[in-house]
């Protein structure tokens, strides 16, 4: 018996970084996603095979480990040892992991894998509601990133746009645009954790000035609301690249980021980094009547592709 379940990337439209000291984001998830297919073993260990690199773990063995160059799967570990536990099943797991969302560059491939593999390995025994998937792939990330406000969890789990507060949940922003988006590459991979932390230094630093940013942030947001329930493109590509510079100030952009952003914006409505910046990637919001051009002007520096909201969020398969 197999279970497969995906889940897909995401971006952020507004709000990253702001978003884990009291503000909110909008962000959406993409149609890219992550596919984990689980399979019970005789013996009794869990084994992950992916793309990125494979590993196998005795399960007694899983808390106790250092996991090195595949930290990255520790969640998944945790994830199947618990499923097996709960349902004292004497057997091993294993998942195999296939990607269309590149990793490491801020468009929600660690959530989505961990949403995907929540999925599928609960599966092998009982479909989980997706209440109960996203509490439980939050859980799993906090493993290698204690800090993780649960955004891209929580979009990748549901899907559509939404907007996010770390106090507030998540709620379905009801217009569901049908937005076109370029996303161009940096080809600067980053770590999320290590980038939160800078800028968390930074706040601690310049408290007034961040409180002040906050507050932009805020009303930045605020706009961008009404802004999507009229499908106003240009208020609304305005707005990301002034969210993009609060993300200059906070100084998680660079040289090459910004190169990109002065590029996108020749042609798009506007454009930001999209997740926690230093490296990642760029958003830009185009209609039929700017993408080809905008594509045109990017990939003369970068990777780049359009992708669209995706609507579904978690499937099963
Ligand atoms: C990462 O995609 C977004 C951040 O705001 C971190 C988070 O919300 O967990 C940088």
């Amino acid at each position: 018996m197999k279970s497969t379940a995906s889940a897909p990337g995401k971006v952020i439209l507004f709000g990253e970084h702001f978003v884990l000291y009291g503000g909110k984001a909008i962000l959406c998830s993409i149609n890219k996603r992550i596919f984990a297919t689980s399979q019970f073993l005789d013996e009794k260990k869990v084994k992950v095979r992916s793309s990125l690199g494979n590993a196998e773990l005795d399960i007694r063995s899983i808390s106790e480990l250092d996991f090195g160059t595949t930290r990255f799967m520790r969640p998944f570990f945790y994830i199947a040892k618990r499923a097996l536990e709960e349902h004292g099943e004497n057997k091993g797991i294993e998942i195999v992991l296939e990607s269309e969302v590149p990793a490491g560059i801020g468009l929600g491939s660690s959530s989505a894998v961990c949403v995907a593999v929540t999925a599928s390995v609960n599966g092998l025994f009982e479909r989980l509601s997706k209440q109960e998937v996203v509490k439980r792939a939050i859980e799993a990330e906090r493993i290698i990133f204690k800090e993780t406000s649960g955004a891209d969890t929580s979009v990748s789990t549901f899907g559509g746009l939404m907007i996010y507060g770390t106090n507030s949940g998540f709620q379905e922003i009801s217009s569901k645009n049908d937005l076109d988006l370029v996303i161009a590459n940096s080809s600067q991979v980053h770590n999320t954790k290590e980038i939160v932390r800078q800028v968390r230094t930074f706040k601690e630093k310049n408290v007034d000035f961040f409180d002040q940013l906050c507050k932009q942030e805020d009303e930045i947001v605020n706009e961008a609301l009404s802004a999507l329930k009229k499908n106003d493109l240009n208020t609304l590509g305005l707005l990301m690249s002034k969210n993009q510079d609060l993300l200059q100030e906070i100084k998680v952009s660079t040289k090459q980021i910004d190169l990109l952003i002065r590029e996108a914006k020749k042609t798009s409505y506007g454009a930001k980094i999209t997740g926690a910046g230093v490296g990642g990637c760029i958003i830009s919001l185009v209609d039929n009547s700017n993408l080809a051009a905008t594509i045109d002007n990017l990939k003369k520096v970068a990777d780049c592709f359009p992708v669209k909201i995706d609507y579904q969020g978690l499937l099963y398969i």
